[in-house]
């Protein structure tokens, strides 16, 4: 099996910009101990040492957009808010009355003039300043001149993405996203909006989602019915600060698969999503993908569509960014689908899996987002209503799609071996060249004062 390869443009048979190579670098051949998927002692120090650290992926800006609008972000044992304040700057709180604790903000998503709490009114403005405590005449002026605004939080934006950090010393987040940031700014993110949001508790440490979706190395055992549409001899790039991408060839088949030449019915929706009438390719398996590429371009010139900046292996392929720590990006030019691996509040053995994808609704276009984010027939397309989260508890499938369900079926089981005393570390392969390198990020700074 090849990996490590650069893809090349097919159609100029020159190798486009974009999918230039990242310089190496090499993290060696160790084996790390396993305790970082089972341990509490090792969550509670990952959590002050790389959560609390570390710039984290709060919610889209199509959630943000305008002043009074809020989003509210849970992660281990937080709740954070983030709104867009009167003047049009965005602020994230911690979500906590400073009178009592309680949380403040119960909806997800929603827009407000004002944060009321729910325990005895006190009111706060959207910059966090305190308006309105009840009954004032009622506290001791020595109690009331200590500060009862809200506690903020550092939250900016980039390419369409809020982020917040608990770490107020914290490098700027565009210096944070540097090596993939101009990247990521290609799809116009901040132009997308939400179109299906699913949340699911699994039975895993958060590492073990994490590890699970920056491989191909599993599709022919867990997702043996991609191996007709898929092709695992992926090009990986490593960038320092835990950040990685993979393009995942599409529309030709793995060499695993028996047929190299026929075009399948897995193939045939592929060429259905590019606009291309099956019954009017005659080419084969080896020549579908260039044809959904040609197909795709010449669309979106039609259409008046920049995307000329886009290679042909962003319009077939899959393009998965990894951000430290905890988010993965599925980018294509139509729709992007974010996947968030968010630590449980107190059980290493657990996480919630928060899928979002976003979709740019062109007047006339109707471009199909890939079939492979699991989209529901019935889901608006036009992003004009923001869709509530629909969660799956723990042990229920997450109805995600087949290829996503497949996996919460099976991170329990690997969960539950990890945690075996008769497990002495992951042996990694070249094809998972991106977990080596989440966690020699994430050993880095678990090593840091
Ligand atoms: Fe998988």
């Amino acid at each position: 099996m090849t990996y490590h390869q650069r893809l090349w443009d097919i159609h100029t048979g020159t190798p486009h910009p974009f999918n230039d190579r990242a310089p190496a670098i090499d993290h060696g051949a160790g084996r790390p101990s396993p305790d970082r998927y089972h341990s509490k002692a090792f969550a509670d120090a990952e959590w002050e040492k790389v959560f609390a650290r570390s710039w984290l992926l709060a919610c889209p800006l199509s959630d943000v957009r305008e002043p009074g609008d809020f989003a509210k972000f849970d992660i281990g044992p937080e709740s954070f808010i983030v709104v867009r304040a009167t003047d049009g700057s965005l602020k994230a709180h911690y979500n906590v009355c400073p009178h009592r604790g309680s949380q403040l903000i119960l909806a997800d998503t929603g827009s407000i003039g004002q944060f009321t709490c729910p325990f005895h009114s006190w009111q706060f403005a959207l910059d966090g300043q305190n308006i309105a405590v009840t009954d004032p005449e009622t506290f001791r002026p020595e109690v009331l001149c200590h500060d009862h605004n809200l506690t903020s939080l550092r939250c900016e934006e980039a390419a369409g993405l809020v982020f917040v950090s608990m770490d107020p010393g914290i490098q700027p987040l565009q210096q944070w996203l540097a090596p993939i940031l101009p990247q990521l700014e290609l799809y116009d993110i901040g132009r997308m909006n939400v179109v299906q949001h699913k949340r699911s508790d699994w039975g895993a440490n958060w590492k073990g989602g994490v590890d699970a979706f920056a491989e191909t190395y599993h599709l022919h055992a867990v997702h043996p019915q991609t191996q007709c549409l898929m092709d695992d001899r992926t090009q990986i790039d490593l960038w320092p600060g835990g950040f990685s991408r993979q393009f995942v060839p599409f529309a030709q088949p793995s060499p695993r698969f028996p047929d190299q030449q026929g075009v399948n019915a897995g193939i045939e929706i592929m060429l259905k999503d590019a606009g291309i009438d099956p019954a009017q390719f005659h080419g084969s398996a080896q020549e579908s993908r260039a044809a959904v590429q040609q197909a795709k371009r010449q669309r979106a010139a039609a259409l008046g569509l920049d995307w000329d900046k886009f290679s042909d292996t962003q319009l077939s392929d899959s393009t998965i960014y990894s951000l430290f720590p905890n988010v993965q990006i599925g980018c294509h030019p139509e729709a992007v689908f974010l996947h968030r691996f968010v630590p449980h509040a107190t059980d290493p053995n657990q996480f919630t899996y928060d899928t979002c994808i976003l979709y740019r609704h062109i007047e006339g276009a109707n471009l199909a987002a890939p079939a492979w984010m699991g989209l529901g027939a019935d889901v608006d397309m036009t992003g004009e209503t923001r869709p509530d989260i629909v969660r799956t508890a723990l042990g229920e499938p997450p109805e995600l799609g087949e290829v996503l369900d497949q996996d919460s079926e099976l991170l329990p089981i690997v969960q539950a071996g990890a945690r075996s005393r008769g497990f002495r570390g992951p042996l990694w392969s070249e094809q998972e060249a991106r977990l080596r390198h989440f966690h020699a990020e994430l050993d880095r700074m678990m090593a840091a004062d």
